[in-house]
């Protein structure tokens, strides 16, 4: 089943890959040839992408949430499950040992026809409250609601993103877009729809 999966989307992945050469928004706005953005991709890189973990160089570049501001009707993320029923946090945690990982999570694609690469894999947190941190007996085994959340970690990664056309070829700009890449247990939940949590990151 898995294998099934995972089959499809590497073949999916590399379609993703080769889909430049061959523009599927013919006429109106055509992508510039795949090289062209791979050069792009891989320039300016004069500092080391793990810098840009950190907030303050991250004021230096665009990140997507920054991209987004100005260019929200570009992008269009969908998050696919790589597995079939992985998704629900109750059907994690019946697996046996789940209990173990207060946040658990699963991978998912990430997809956006409007940036290169189109496709990435990330973590999903599947539950949003901690789990199993406070058992009470009378639930049993059940997991139970904790005061904190789950919230994911990020990593940032260059990609380009498709900001708008010049004669019909798309122009494509640099931007630093969050990947999830597990999920920690530390975000206070938001009491009675007032956002108390002081560590909220704007993901999206
Ligand atoms: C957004 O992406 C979805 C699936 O990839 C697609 O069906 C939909 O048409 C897209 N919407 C826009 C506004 O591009
Ligand atoms: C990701 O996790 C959320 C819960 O945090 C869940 O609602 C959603 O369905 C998951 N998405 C996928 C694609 O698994
Ligand atoms: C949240 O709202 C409910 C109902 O309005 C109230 O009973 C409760 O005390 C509130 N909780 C907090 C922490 O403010």
């Amino acid at each position: 089943m898995i294998t099934v999966c995972l089959t499809g989307v590497v073949v999916f992945m590399a379609g993703s890959l080769t889909a430049h050469r061959h523009p599927r928004d013919t006429g109106l706005c055509n992508d510039p040839p795949i090289d062209e953005l791979k050069r792009k991709l891989a320039s300016n890189l004069d500092l080391n992408p793990s810098f840009y973990q950190h907030p303050q160089l991250q004021i230096n570049v665009l990140t997507l949430d920054k991209f987004e501001a100005t260019h929200g009707d570009m992008v269009n993320i969908s998050i696919n499950p790589m597995e079939a029923n992985s998704a629900s946090c109750s059907a994690l945690l019946a697996v046996p040992g789940g209990l173990l990982d207060p946040c658990p999570m699963t991978y998912v694609i990430n997809y956006d026809a409007n940036r290169v690469p189109r496709t990435l894999m990330e973590a999903n947190c599947t539950c949003s409250e901690c789990q199993g941190l406070t058992p009470t007996p009378t639930q049993g085994t059940r997991p139970t609601p904790s005061i904190l959340g789950c919230e994911p970690i990020n990593f940032y990664t260059k990609v380009l993103r498709k900001q708008g056309c010049n004669n019909h070829v798309a122009v494509y700009v640099e931007v630093w877009e969050p990947v999830t890449v597990g999920c920690a247990c530390r975000k206070p939940r938001p009491v009675n729809g007032t956002q108390s949590d002081s560590l909220h990151s704007s993901q999206h």
